[in-house]
């Protein structure tokens, strides 16, 4: 699976976004080492807090279905039907990821690849617990 292909599966979770207060629809699409790709989108509420990013949308299916290891991850963002801006994740879903992706993990937006380290650098993990 080439990066453009995840990416273009991350656009077409975006269709099933549930963005009826900010009209921003978000897909992610989650490619596990095993080669599956777990996708998701932002499934919004009257109480606003409680939306769900599509990212953890994305890796709370595969974690439900006994899949904990991934190599990347897509995200396309838009309130219209162009995908082409870079829409990074939140940091809510980067503190998320890291519990189950290493650093390593490769982030794919619009406007190419990063690593989850770019985003989050200094990251809290279970070993600051102990
Ligand atoms: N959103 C995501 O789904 N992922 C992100 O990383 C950024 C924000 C969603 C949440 C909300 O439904 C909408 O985008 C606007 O913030």
């Amino acid at each position: 699976m080439t990066d453009r292909e995840l990416y273009e599966e991350a656009v077409k979770a975006a269709k099933y976004s549930y963005s009826k207060y900010s009209h921003f629809s978000v897909g992610a699409a989650l490619l596990s080492t095993d080669g599956r790709v777990f996708t998701g989108c932002n499934i919004e509420n009257a109480s606003y807090s409680l939306t769900v990013c599509a990212e953890r949308t994305a890796l709370f299916k595969a974690v439900s279905e006994g899949v904990t290891e991934f190599k990347a991850i897509a995200i396309a963002g838009s309130s219209n039907e162009d995908f082409s801006r870079p829409c990074p994740p939140c940091g809510a879903c980067l503190q998320v990821l890291s519990e189950f992706c290493g650093e390593h993990l490769v982030v794919i937006l619009s406007n190419g690849w990063f690593r989850l380290s770019d985003f989050l650098p200094m990251r809290f993990g279970g070993a600051h617990l102990r």
